[in-house]
Formats: structure tokens, sequence, C-alpha cells
């Protein structure tokens, strides 16, 4: 071998490394892949192409000038998965457990400016002990870059972060500005101040997984999207993930061929909706038998479960879901469902993906804690983000749809293209019991009139006819032709056109 290809090869071998055997022993020890090992993971077989491996750190305190490690603690470059492309960065612990020096966050705004040149997404694996304390305030800056580059490309090509390892101080920030965000249950944390300043400040004593784990984050917070068991099946269920979305603002989800007849009658759908009003039933029940092949990416499962989201595919093409589940708190909407339903539907709309809703809602939750922590203001996010919503728009009410829930939820008012009712829909300002309670109140005294009463506005209102003879409802559908008649409108939907009136940004009240 010439000399120079020797010595290219040296180069690329110490490359590799990164922080050497031990550091990459302790990593595996640890129950983690290195930043490589995960890439390898993450793309199809030789796809990668990576950039920067020779960009060392300019810092020279604390003896760094001795300590320069090819790469600086950051893989980056472009590969593909399942054929399509992707720009990937994955910290290395193993250098300088991964912090973040100027050289690094070079590296990552480079591969996230290319992204967007070329039009396609952004992933992020994240295993970094934050600012790299030796390059000061430069590390500092290469945050703020980082962070600059993440709104930039906030809804012009999907950016996701998957935490497998510490993310902390501002460092969360640029997740944060993701539009996913996925961790590794027991290795991964995410938070702001560590527990050491949690405990010095508010006297708490919490452990790191209590603080920042990804419990914590899937349950309590609602910062992740979804928490996997290990690396592998992180970056597994990652790949699956990336096959929904499309790879630019401008461009069509992607299509994949099923073999799920798009006319197929589900006869279960008929007898799913109970007699008795109050009782529940599962709603992930209908999302998995409409969609193609039963597959349903679910995001935030754990969290705020009174609404489901997630990516499914119809016909072979990706749609995003919005279903009330009348299994929690009876399928209220309240401010931590508002929430995470309004990002979801903002995503989809920023990435031409339909949106599928899935309607069976009692109302807004009361009472003063919700009022108190804003729901006003929450509820407020769930309206706004169907109102702007111009990608398709297919809305099922399969029971209650009441009150101003009803309006917000995907209705013909707020520009639904096409809203189906199941024959057990009831849309109207309230429930019958409570309405009887309110315009009879002066007959409360008489529990026969009362429920005479409610009788009689049960079959005044509480169907879907109602709103049918006014054109709110495009069609009144049998439960068991729910996939062939959402199917056949996203079909007549592709053509869609509409745009909002030019401004510079609207103001969604955050
Ligand atoms: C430089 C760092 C580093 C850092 C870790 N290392 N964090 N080097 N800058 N921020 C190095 C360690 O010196 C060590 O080097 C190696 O990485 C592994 O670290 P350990 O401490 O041995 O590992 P572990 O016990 O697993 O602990 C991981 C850790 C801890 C929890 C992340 O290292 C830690 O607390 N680091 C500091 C975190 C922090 O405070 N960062 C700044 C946050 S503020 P050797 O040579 O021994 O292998 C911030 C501001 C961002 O990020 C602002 C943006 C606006």
């Amino acid at each position: 071998m010439p000399n120079h290809v020797a010595e290219l090869a040296r180069r690329r071998e110490r490359a590799r490394l990164g922080g050497g055997q031990d550091r990459i022993d302790a990593q595996h020890n640890r129950g983690k892949l290195t930043a490589r090992e995960r890439l390898e993971v993450l793309l199809d077989p030789d796809t990668f192409e990576e950039f920067d491996m020779f960009v060392e750190h300019r810092a020279t305190d604390f003896g760094m000038q001795d300590q320069r490690i090819p790469g600086d603690g950051v893989v980056t470059g472009t590969g593909l998965i399942n054929g399509r492309r992707t720009f990937v960065y994955s910290q290395d612990f193993t250098v300088f457990g991964g912090s973040l020096s100027e050289a690094h966050a070079e590296k990552i705004c480079k591969v996230m400016e290319q992204a967007m040149r070329v039009g396609a997404p952004v992933i992020g694996l994240a295993d970094s002990g934050g600012a790299r304390i030796q390059d000061g305030v430069a590390s500092l800056g290469g945050y703020a870059d980082v962070f600059q580059q993440n709104v930039l490309a906030s809804g012009v090509v999907p950016q996701i972060s998957m935490i497998m390892g510490p993310c902390a101080g501002g460092a969360v920030y640029s997740p944060a500005i993701t539009d996913f965000i996925f961790m590794v249950r027991d290795t991964s944390y995410m938070f702001v101040t560590g527990p050491d300043v949690v405990k010095t400040v508010t006297h708490e004593d919490i452990t790191q997984e209590a603080l920042g784990g990804a419990s914590t984050h899937t349950r309590v917070s609602g910062v992740a999207d979804a928490a996997f068991d290990n690396d592998i099946d992180a970056l597994l269920n990652l790949r699956r993930f990336f096959d929904f979305l499309p790879l630019n603002n401008r461009a069509s989800a992607p299509m994949r061929a099923t073999i799920d007849d798009p006319r197929r009658d589900i006869h279960a759908l008929d007898r799913l909706v109970p007699e008795d009003p109050s009782k529940p039933y599962d709603m992930k029940e209908v999302i998995d038998r409409i969609v193609d092949e039963r597959e349903f990416f679910e995001l935030q499962p754990d969290f705020a479960a009174n609404i489901i989201t997630g990516m499914a595919r119809m016909d072979g093409s990706t749609v995003g879901v919005v279903a009330n589940q009348p299994m929690e708190q009876a399928g209220c909407l309240d401010i931590d469902a508002s929430r995470k339903a309004a990002r979801f539907i903002r995503f989809c709309d920023a990435f031409n993906i339909p949106v599928v809703t899935l309607v069976d809602v009692p109302g807004f939750l009361p009472g003063k804690d919700q009022e108190h922590n804003g729901i006003i203001r929450h509820g407020a996010k769930l309206l706004y983000a169907y109102a702007e919503c111009t990608v398709p728009k297919v809305t099922v009410i399969t029971r209650k749809a009441y009150g101003g829930a009803y309006d917000v939820m995907a209705s013909k008012h707020l520009r639904g293209d096409a809203n189906f009712a199941w024959p057990t829909a009831e849309i109207a300002v309230m429930g019958a019991k409570g309405a009887v309670e309110i315009i009879f109140r002066r007959e409360a005294d008489d529990p026969a009139q009362l429920q005479r009463r409610t009788d009689e506005y049960q079959e005044a209102f509480a169907n879907p006819f109602v709103a049918a003879k006014r054109g709110y409802i495009d069609d009144v559908i049998m439960p068991h032709g729910t996939r062939r008649r959402i199917i056949q409108s996203l079909e007549m939907l592709k053509t869609k056109k509409l745009e909002n009136p030019w401004r510079k940004h609207g103001n969604i009240p955050l």
C-alpha cells in the first residue's frame, strides 16, 4: 500500500476508535452501543457516508492541546433508512463524555444545513455530558448555533432526537425543538438542572431517573414521545417510525404497498359502541381495525391517554390519527390532551400528512385545577391547530360530540373535508341528563317528568341526523364501512388545495 494510502487508513482507524478501547468497553458494560454501532443499526448496511471525521477541537486550556481526538465526539454524515435518505449525528460518549465543543457543534450544524438543502430529515442520537467545560463560552455559542439551526429546520425537514445517554442543562433544548423525542429506558435522562442542583435549591432528594428518566418524560412531563428498552430496540423502532414520514415539507408522505383490502368491511365495529352511553369502549380497537395491517405507531401512549395520537397507513399512505379515548377520563379534553394533540396535528400539517380524527368526546374536563392551569389557553391550541391545518381532514364521530369539543375535533366548521358519523353518534350541546337538568330545572322535583324530558331530548338531539340535516355531517355511515369510506375520502382529497392568508406567522396561544 503506498504510504499516503496507509496514512489515510491509519488516521481513519484512529478516528474510529474514539475515546479508546477502555472507554468503549465501559460504554458496552453499561448496556450501551457506541456512536458508530448505533449508526450501523439505524442505517441500511453500507450506506453511511461520514463527514468531518478529522475535525478536532481548538481548545488549548487544561492540557487540551495534547488531547485531540479526531471527530471530536460526534459522528456525522448521511445514509439511508429503507432506501430513503436521512442526515444523522451521533454523539460519542467515549470522547470527553460526548460533550459539545465549538467544533462538535459546527459538525452538527453542517449536517443540518445540508439536510435542509437536500430536503431530508435529521436524526440526532444524543449521548452527551453537555457543554464541553474546557471549551468555555465557545461551547455555549456552539449550542446556540445548533438551536438556531433546529428552529430554521423546523417545519422544513423532520427532526428526530433519540436520547441514548445523558442530556442535561441547556443541551435539552435542541431535542426540545425537534419534532419527536424518543428515549432509551434506564440509560437516558434529560433535565435542565440535575439532582445536585435541585437538592441545593429546593432541598428535594431525587434520583436522575425520577427527575428526568424515560418513564418521567413519557408519563409525567410529556416531553418524550416514546421509550424503548435498549439501544437496539430503540433504533429499530426509529427505522420503523421513519418509514411513515415524508422527507421534507414539499414531499408527500411515502406510500407503501399493502395487501390489506381498502374496501375491507369490519363488522365488529357495528357492535363496538355499548348501548349505555356512560360505558366506555376502547378506541384503539377502532384504530387497529381500520388502518392497514393493524400497524399503528402510537406517540405518547402513556401521557394524556384520554387522547390517542400516532401514525398509521391507509391504503398504503401515511395518515396521522387523532382519537378521543373513552377508556380514559371518558375521553374528555384536558390541558395535556389538548397540547399533545395540537402539537401532533401541527407536525402533520407541516409535513403534508392527512389527519384522520375519531371523535367520542363529552367535552372539556371541568374543574378548578384545569381552569387555574389555563385550559382556556391550552384548549385553544387544539382548536387553533385544527383550524389552521390545510392538509386533508377526515373525521368520524363514533359516539359523543358535545359542546365546544364537537367544534374543536376537526368539525366541518373548522374546514373538515369529510365528516362522517356512525348511527350511534350524539352531536349536541351536551348529554341528555345535563341538558334536561338545566332547561327543566323547575321540574326537578318530579323525577317521572324529568325522565320523560330526558327521553324526549335523547330522541330529538342524541343522534347524528340533526347535524346531518344541516350538512355538518357529510354522511351517516355504517361502522363496518369506516375503513372504506375514510380511504375513499383520502383518495378524493389527494389533490386538495387550500391556503391560509399570507402572514409572517400566526400567533398560536402558546
Ligand atoms: C468535558 C466531560 C463533560 C463535560 C463529562 N466529561 N462531561 N468533559 N465537558 N461537560 C468527561 C469526563 O471528564 C470523563 O472523562 C468522561 O466525560 C466521562 O464522564 P464520567 O463523569 O466519568 O461519566 P459518568 O460517571 O457516566 O457521568 C456522566 C455525566 C457526568 C453525568 C454526564 O460526566 C457529568 O455530570 N458531567 C458534567 C455535566 C455538566 O454539568 N455539563 C455541563 C452542563 S451545562 P474521562 O477522560 O475520565 O473519560 C450545559 C450548558 C449548555 O450543558 C448550555 C446551552 C445553552
